[in-house]
């Protein structure tokens, strides 16, 4: 875990206007100061990713989100109460000295105050807003260690932050409060039931409405090998194949000649926590395709379901 002194240099080198890679409770962020438009800029730049798409502004308590958004909504204050610190990002009509660097040009901006305590004392440290998308390349598998970053960004990001794997292991939840029904834009480790349950009916986004989110489009999430979800009978049907690696909700069949099967858990929670992780090591076991048993359909794997789905956009063949 990285100490203070860490967290000092961490501090330094924001103001100087470099980027920082700090652990959350959902994935690993690549962060830069979010009052500094050049800052920002090397953030699209390291990551390759279009400067049309916004980010998220990190902030280190509830009593920030007035800085940067111009009204806050009933709902969403609710929702910020009962939820924050922790993995729940809200978009809310953003205050008129937020970057357009940050927004992507929209009238909105995105925020969360996250829980993980290198985050909190970096944020605190710091003293302002830090914007930070998760830190992999553009379309990649987000980082849940700080390990993966290395591996991610090597010498590119000089200060990567400690903080063991991340406890929720996916993006955070994303709550739209533009409007008067709240619009749930990315399930997460907050489920819709959750969100239900503090401020009523929450709409869940449809493919392509509501604001752009860059993991709403294409193949995201995606590991280099193509990955395919299937049903548990085609997973056994498949499992008799030399060269596919395997994640499943249960321990390796006694039929399977594949190079790799990973039990990712029956639990959705688990199997979240692990998941990135999980496909990371099923992309280094050099089979010609990943096999993914496809998650139930319940809510409490919405999350799940959702970055597998866009982890499987690439290969032609998801069944
Ligand atoms: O858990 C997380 O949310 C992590 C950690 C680091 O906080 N961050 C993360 O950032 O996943 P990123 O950039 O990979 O995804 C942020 C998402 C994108 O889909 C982006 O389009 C959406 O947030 N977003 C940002 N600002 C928005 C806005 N004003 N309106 C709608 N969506 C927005
Ligand atoms: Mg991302």
């Amino acid at each position: 875990m990285s100490d203070s002194a860490d967290i000092n240099l961490a501090v330094a080198a924001l103001r100087a206007g470099e980027l920082v890679a700090f652990p959350t409770e959902t994935v690993y962020g690549l962060g830069a100061d979010a009052s500094n438009a050049a800052a920002i800029r090397r953030i699209y730049a390291v990551k390759g990713r279009p400067s049309s798409h916004p980010l998220i502004v990190h902030l280190s308590s509830t009593t920030d989100i007035d800085a940067w958004a111009a009204t806050i909504p009933k709902n969403a204050r609710a929702l910020a109460e009962r939820f924050w610190p922790g993995p729940l990002t809200l978009v809310l009509p953003r205050a008129s000295h937020v970057l357009m660097e940050l927004t992507g040009g929209q009238a909105s901006v995105a925020l969360r105050v996250p829980e993980h305590p290198v985050a909190q004392q970096l944020l605190r440290g710091f003293g302002g807003g830090i914007a930070a998308p998760s830190a992999n390349r553009y379309g990649r598998v987000s980082p849940t260690t700080a390990q993966h970053v290395r591996d991610e960004f090597g010498d590119e990001v000089a200060i990567v932050l400690e903080g063991g794997a991340c406890r929720v292991g996916l993006e955070s939840t994303i709550v739209s409060c533009l409007s008067e029904q709240a619009l749930l834009l990315r399930p997460g480790g907050i489920s819709q039931q959750d969100l239900e349950a503090v401020i009523g009916p929450v709409r869940r986004a449809a493919q392509g409405e509501g604001p752009r989110t860059p993991g709403s489009t294409q193949a995201h999430y995606a590991p280099l090998t193509p990955l395919t979800l299937v049903t548990d009978a085609l997973l056994a049907q498949y499992a008799q194949e030399s060269d596919v690696a395997v994640l499943a909700m249960r321990p390796q069949s006694a039929a399977f000649c594949g190079v790799l099967w990973l039990n990712g858990s029956p639990s959705a929670e688990t199997f979240g926590h692990h998941l990135y992780a999980n496909l990371r090591t099923l992309d280094r076991a050099g089979a010609r395709r990943i096999l993914v048993e496809a998650p139930p359909l319940t809510q409490a794997w919405d999350a799940v379901r959702d970055r597998l789905t866009r982890a499987a956009c690439g290969s032609a063949e998801s069944a």
